[in-house]
């Protein structure tokens, strides 16, 4: 296995990312909990050093422990990593002024030629994506330079003796076209076979949830989302009956979806659940309120309310399981308060851990979306259910503008399950991020035979995104939106309009509240 010293880099969890897709198994472990006996007991393969934002003339700038070059094993070290391999083994670095570089960059190769470069330079240099303030002026002893760059006359260098490598640029984004390439070459020079799969991430998450729950229950807050449910199958299949799950319906739910998912979890997997019908309780509190935050909050609270009254039910769970994802953790290495990872997680349960003293049990953390879905689909989930599109935890209410009635949220059930059926026949489900209807806080006249009508508004929303955090509208044909407006209105009562939104996020959002 491969080990990865994190110095804080926003981007730490891409090198990972790009690991996984070369099938190499690799853990990310923060630089001040990296020892010489933590390497001793990790026996890393190869290691490779992550970026990050300190200085290496901070006082107290992080630092790997110096066994780590007497492993024997391949060293990778990019932009600050590049930065600490050099000065730790005798080479010099030095202060930005006027030498930093931020953004793309072009490195030209020098005479040397190394494996590790094998498919670069084709042709003649190659784009890298720099983000640097000091850089490199001296390398170490035994160290060559392979590649440069205007502003970083070290781009790429090597001590290919002891196969340490160390990059200025950052290999791991896409800014970097051929930054795949450069890991996959590094990982071959250090014996990986590129064998591991996501049946052994199962494997391995399973091992490490048993470790960490030991006897003790967990509870897990199920959403009908493919994250929450992912989580839940791979937990359950860790520690069996010690997970409860707990369904909260709040009423805000689209078509048939509560049934879907009790069925799902009690019947075709046996994972004892607990079904909150809430719908009374969440619709009376929302009723007559219109602001979205005052929804927002009104929903969170008794969501954590309701959760918690059915976590005591239990008696005694010690873990609350989320089926949080990487995107949503922001996880920093503290410089300045000593030993501590500072991480910061969102989710739909947010204050429950502290609240009741559970720990978290957050199997997907180091996982991006598609990963989860690669992961579902190796425990076997339904590939239509793998695939569905996000759904917001305040649900229907924040597609429900203005105030929420009970009558609102039925027309707009119906609607939107017609649209994702126009959608699904057209084969275009898979290609958008996240497609729903919204019922809009307004009545509109129209005719329909020959009376007239006075009905709701609606708008379809479909977007494409990679993260959710930008958007762009999706761009249906004129005939898509004609036959689906046409169904809509002669399907659903209560509807006698249909708009399509054309906004892109941003300056729009993607959920209209
Ligand atoms: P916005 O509307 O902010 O949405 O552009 C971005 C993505 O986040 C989802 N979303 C939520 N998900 N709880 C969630 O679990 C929430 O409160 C929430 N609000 C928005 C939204 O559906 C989209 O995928």
């Amino acid at each position: 296995r491969l080990l990865i010293i994190d110095f804080g880099s926003q981007v730490t969890q891409l090198i990972a990312r790009r690991l996984r897709e070369l099938n190499v198994y690799c853990e990310i472990h923060p630089f001040n909990k990296v020892d010489d006996a933590f390497l001793k007991s990790f026996a890393p393969k190869a290691v490779i050093f992550s970026g990050g934002p300190a200085s290496v003339f901070a006082d107290g700038a992080p630092m790997p422990p110096r066994g780590v070059f007497g492993l024997g094993v391949p060293i990778l070290g990019i932009c600050y990593g590049q930065q600490v391999m050099m000065h730790c083994l005798g080479g010099k670095v030095e202060r930005g002024h006027g030498t930093a570089e931020f953004g793309r960059a072009y490195v030209t190769p020098t005479d040397a030629t190394d494996p590790i470069l094998a498919g670069w330079f084709a042709d003649g240099r190659e784009q890298v994506w720099m983000s640097h303030g000091d850089h490199v002026s001296e390398i170490a002893p035994g160290f060559a330079v392979y590649g440069t760059s205007p502003n970083a006359p070290f781009a790429i260098t090597a001590d290919t003796a002891r196969h340490f490598y160390a990059v200025q640029f950052h290999p791991e984004v896409h800014h970097t076209p051929k930054g795949a390439k450069l890991y996959e070459n590094f990982v071959k020079l250090a014996g990986f076979k590129g064998d591991w799969t996501m049946g052994a991430y199962r494997e391995e998450a399973i091992r490490k949830i048993r470790e960490q729950v030991g006897s003790e229950k967990v509870i897990c807050g199920l959403s009908g989302g493919v994250d929450s449910s992912v989580a839940a199958v791979l937990i359950h299949e860790a520690i069996g009956d010690q997970l409860t799950c707990v369904f909260v319906d709040h009423g805000l739910l689209r078509l048939g979806e509560a049934e879907q998912v009790v069925s799902m979890f009690r019947d075709t997997y046996n994972i004892p659940l607990i079904h909150a019908d809430e719908s009374d309780l969440f619709l009376g509190a929302l009723e007559g309120v219109s602001d979205p935050e005052v929804k927002r909050k009104t929903i969170g609270r008794l969501f954590i309310e309701v959760f918690e009254k059915h976590a005591k039910s239990i008696g005694g769970a010690k873990f609350l399981a989320q089926g949080t994802l990487y995107p949503d953790v922001i996880e920093s290495v503290s410089f300045s308060g000593g030993p501590s990872v500072t991480i910061k997680s969102h989710h739909n349960v947010g204050g429950l851990p502290e609240k009741m003293g559970m720990k978290l049990v957050e199997p997907l953390r180091e996982l991006f979306k598609d990963e989860v879905r690669a992961l579902g689909r190796e425990l076997g989930l339904p590939v239509p259910f793998i695939g569905r599109h996000p759904f917001p935890g305040p649900g229907l209410a924040i597609r429900c503008p203005g105030e929420i009635t009970r009558e609102k949220l039925d027309i707009l059930r119906r609607a939107d399950a017609v649209y994702i059926d126009q959608i699904r026949k057209h084969g275009l489900y898979d290609e958008i991020w996240q497609a729903f209807a919204a019922i809009l806080p307004m009545k509109t006249v129209g005719v329909m035979g020959d009376g007239r009508t006075y009905d709701y508004a609606l708008a379809l929303r479909a977007v494409t995104s990679v993260d959710g955090m930008t958007a762009d509208y999706y761009p249906f044909t004129h005939d898509f939106l004609g036959e689906t407006a046409t169904r809509i209105i002669n399907e659903v009562q209560g509807v006698n309009r249909v708009f399509y939104d054309c906004t892109s996020k941003p300056p729009g959002t993607i959920e209209l509240e």
